[in-house]
């Protein structure tokens, strides 16, 4: 098959490049670098079956000859991250509804499947003990732009079902839960690959709020698996997963993991939200995927858990990134 991944230089799309460059398929790849890194493709590009394209999906044009050239696409490109999208506001909108937009105005135009991927912010401050597909979103007021991640992933999501009902594009949509392993980057906020790093170079390991919230992660390799699935899997079409690992950790107790994992003697040290993320933000105490339906439709559940996604962050950052 020919895949065309948007934003395939990122950490999911480099990952998800790979594995289907094995498989034996040919992968076209449109990033404009924002986010993802040309370091995390470098190796494909002797791979005579992999294209990648340094460009934006708002250059209508360049998607366009793209999707033309392929059997279906795994729709990647995004702004990502809370921080990121907190200090990029407008590009963050921009990106994520006309981005989506121009790949499903294509893609309806040609006829090839896309697989979104959206993310549990969408639940916004839904705490429930496990979420499924259909729970309320909570969300907090719009002058707060964390929310504004969530809303825009959403319509992406209102966007594909309308086309999957009213002009029957084959879609499938995944909401992804906190996704992390090697090749991930902190600098956007992504707390493990975070706390490694700050352990590894024994700095303080920095908590934001009181560390008593709590969060699910999800290894790389499982979620990878996860999407070539529900790409594959006909019954899968025009329904929303939640694709992450249930398995619940605070923050103080991963910053204490990773700490002991690493050998190090980094200080553990909390900051305040105001501090770290500035006056206008407001976060979630837990989340947590239920995964039920996934495994009932694709038959997929994590084989990963935290302790393996910590010693493979270890091993990447040791190697120098
Ligand atoms: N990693 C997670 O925990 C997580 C959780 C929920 C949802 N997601 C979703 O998964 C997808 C991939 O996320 P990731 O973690 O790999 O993040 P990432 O930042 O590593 O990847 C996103 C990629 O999109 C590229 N991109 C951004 N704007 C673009 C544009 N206009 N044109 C072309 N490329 C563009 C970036 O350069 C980057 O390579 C995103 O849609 C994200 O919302 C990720």
């Amino acid at each position: 098959m020919r895949y065309l991944i948007t934003g395939g230089a990122g950490f999911i799309g480099s990952n998800l490049s790979r594995f289907l460059l094995k498989k034996g398929h040919e992968i076209f790849v449109i990033d404009d670098l924002s986010t993802g890194f040309f370091e995390n493709i470098k190796d494909l590009e002797q791979n005579k079956n992999f294209k990648f394209i340094l460009d934006s999906i708002l250059n209508i044009e360049i998607l366009e000859q793209t999707i033309q050239k392929v059997d279906a696409i795994f729709h990647l490109a995004a702004s990502v991250g809370v921080e990121y999208v907190i200090n990029n506001p407008l590009k963050s909108i921009e990106i994520n509804v006309q981005g989506t937009e121009n790949v499903l105005k294509l893609a309806h135009r040609y006829n090839k499947k896309v697989l979104i991927t959206s993310t549990s912010e969408i639940y916004g401050k839904n705490e429930k003990d496990a979420l499924i597909e259909t729970d309320d979103r909570i969300l907090g007021s719009t002058t707060i732009s964390r929310w504004s991640y969530s809303n825009t992933k959403a319509l992406d999501e209102f966007l594909g079902l309308a086309y999957y009902h009213e002009k029957k594009l084959p879609l499938t949509i995944i909401r992804l839960f906190n996704t992390t392993g090697p090749g991930q980057v902190g600098d956007y906020g992504m707390v493990v690959p975070r706390f490694v790093k700050q352990a590894l170079l024994g700095k303080p390991i920095t908590i934001y709020g009181d560390g008593e919230q709590t969060r699910c992660f999800t290894h790389i390799d499982d979620v990878i698996k996860a999407i070539e699935i529900v790409m594959n899997e006909k019954k899968c079409e025009g329904q929303i997963f939640n694709i992450g690992n249930p398995d619940e950790h605070s923050i103080n107790d991963l910053a204490a993991i990773i700490r002991k994992m690493t050998n190090s003697n980094s200080t553990i040290e909390h900051i305040p939200y105001e501090k770290a993320m500035g006056s206008n933000f407001e976060d979630m105490r837990r989340r947590v995927p239920d995964i039920t339906k996934i495994k009932k439709y694709a038959n997929w559940e994590p084989k990963l858990y935290l302790k393996e996604i910590i010693e493979d962050i270890i091993e990447y950052q040791k190697n120098g990134e």
